[in-house]
């Protein structure tokens, strides 16, 4: 018979705990930030109806196009994976009624995604953001403030080289007349542009300034700049965000071909990158305004602004800057010797426990040498030996791994003694 084995679907890993670690820590740190900015957390369903983004993200979107996991229910509902955090979120505010709340309202999340991308270095079908979103509000103080946030939290995380990419793709007064502008510039250049952009340039025109293909860079480098094209509306508003910028001296860069690879957005659009050791810069979060999008679902008008990071590059990011976390150490490691001392031993990790002091053991070991050798690995500096005499008596052997010092402790005293010792 043969052997069956089952692997991840392509795309997909499993966290294990050294990896866990990260997702923890960048958790952990985004949730201060979150409180302190006053963003409340969010989950939505990991499923969402397949209309929601193709009306939201686009349908000509390579997202929608070619990247949805979708499935039919028995009860005939067609939902897709959610392939990104913005479309659920507009949704929510929409069916929670949250114009009612004070606004804007801004909210958190941390989840897996999932887009059926070709798999490769930082690009994965199952994969986590970390988004933030503030609904409600048109000011361009709150755009910069998303990208301070997303700023501060990679200043948190110590990741260093961080350069933030921005640009403003207008808004519904401006940008059709410049996708018109752009789209009679690259007829004319037509022969110069790759299979995909001859066909974007009908159907999503502002992606052909994205294209990464060597054909269409000379196209690009010489395109009409959407800049120069916004009404004065956009033009004052991408004015203010550069000078909130630089107000608190956050170091960005414009990009005239930074347009997303989503339909919603309108004004500023930006993404934030990082170079790894080989000096190779890492997308690790994009974001924008998406002043239409509440009301393109059937929402009110309300204007706002957001961001997400892709975890996994992220820790990538972390794993080639060397920003290794160190584990809490084990300070302290029970031993125990026969079955009295065993049975009792659970009891006495309660305790250490209940008192919060981090105690490892390896219950699973009968032979003393064998656990000092695990204490010795962990770095112990006091092992806790308890064989049958000691569990008779309510007494623990506590041996000083350094000093190789023991004395003997009542129980009762145990916690008081360990508390005396790890204060020294
Ligand atoms: P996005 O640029 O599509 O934007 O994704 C945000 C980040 O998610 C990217 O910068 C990247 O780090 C990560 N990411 C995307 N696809 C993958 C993948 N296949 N594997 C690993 N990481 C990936 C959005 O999703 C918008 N919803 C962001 C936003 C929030 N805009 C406004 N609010």
């Amino acid at each position: 018979m043969t052997k069956i084995k089952f692997q991840t679907p392509s795309g997909m890993h499993d966290i294990l705990p050294e990896e866990e670690k990260y997702y923890y820590k960048i958790e952990e740190i985004a949730r201060k930030i979150a409180d302190f900015y006053g963003f409340g957390k969010i989950h939505t369903p990991i499923v969402e109806q397949v209309g929601l983004f193709e009306k939201s993200v686009g349908n000509s979107t390579d997202i929608v196009q070619k990247e949805m996991y979708t499935l039919k229910t028995k009860g005939n509902d067609w939902l897709a994976l959610r392939p990104e955090g913005t479309a659920p979120i507009a949704r929510s505010y929409i069916e929670n009624g949250m114009y009612n709340l004070s606004q804007p309202v801004k909210l958190w999340y941390f989840g897996p995604f999932f887009r059926y991308e070709r798999p490769q270095a930082g690009r994965y079908r199952q994969f986590w953001q970390l988004g933030f979103e503030a609904l409600g509000e048109k000011s361009s103080i709150v755009d910069a403030q998303i990208i301070q946030i997303c700023y501060n939290l990679l200043k948190e995380l110590k990741i260093k080289n961080v350069i933030v990419e921005l640009n403003s793709i207008g808004d519904k007064e401006c940008r059709p007349s410049y996708k018109k502008i752009l789209a009679s510039y690259l007829k004319k250049r037509q022969s110069s542009l790759c299979s995909d952009c001859k066909k974007r340039r009908k159907d999503n025109v502002l992606r052909v300034l994205d294209c990464k293909e060597d054909k269409c860079q000379s196209v690009k480098a010489d395109a009409p700049q959407t800049l120069d094209y916004l009404c004065e509306e956009c033009k004052k508003h991408f004015k203010e965000v550069l000078e909130y910028l630089d107000e608190i001296e956050l170091p960005y860069s414009l990009n005239s071909s930074l347009v997303r690879g989503l339909d919603y957005y309108t004004k500023t659009v930006f993404e934030i990158f990082a170079k790894d050791s080989l000096e190779k810069s890492i997308a690790l979060a994009g974001g924008g305004r998406y002043d239409d999008l509440i009301n393109l679902l059937g929402g009110r008008n309300v204007p706002a602004c957001g961001a997400a990071f892709g975890i996994e590059r992220v820790i990538e990011l972390m794993r080639k800057q060397e920003i290794i976390d160190q584990e809490p150490e084990v300070q302290i490691f029970l031993a125990q010797i026969g079955e009295l001392a065993k049975k009792k031993s659970l009891n006495i990790l309660e305790e250490f426990r209940k008192t919060k002091i981090k105690i490892a053991e390896s219950f699973g070991r009968d032979s003393l040498r064998n656990q000092l050798n695990k204490a010795n690995k962990l770095k112990a500096k006091y092992v806790l030996i308890f064989g049958q005499k000691e569990a008779l008596d309510n007494q623990i052997v506590l041996r000083d791994m350094e000093t190789g010092k023991q004395a003997l402790i009542k129980l009762d005293n145990l916690i008081k003694e360990i508390k005396k010792k790890l204060k020294k």
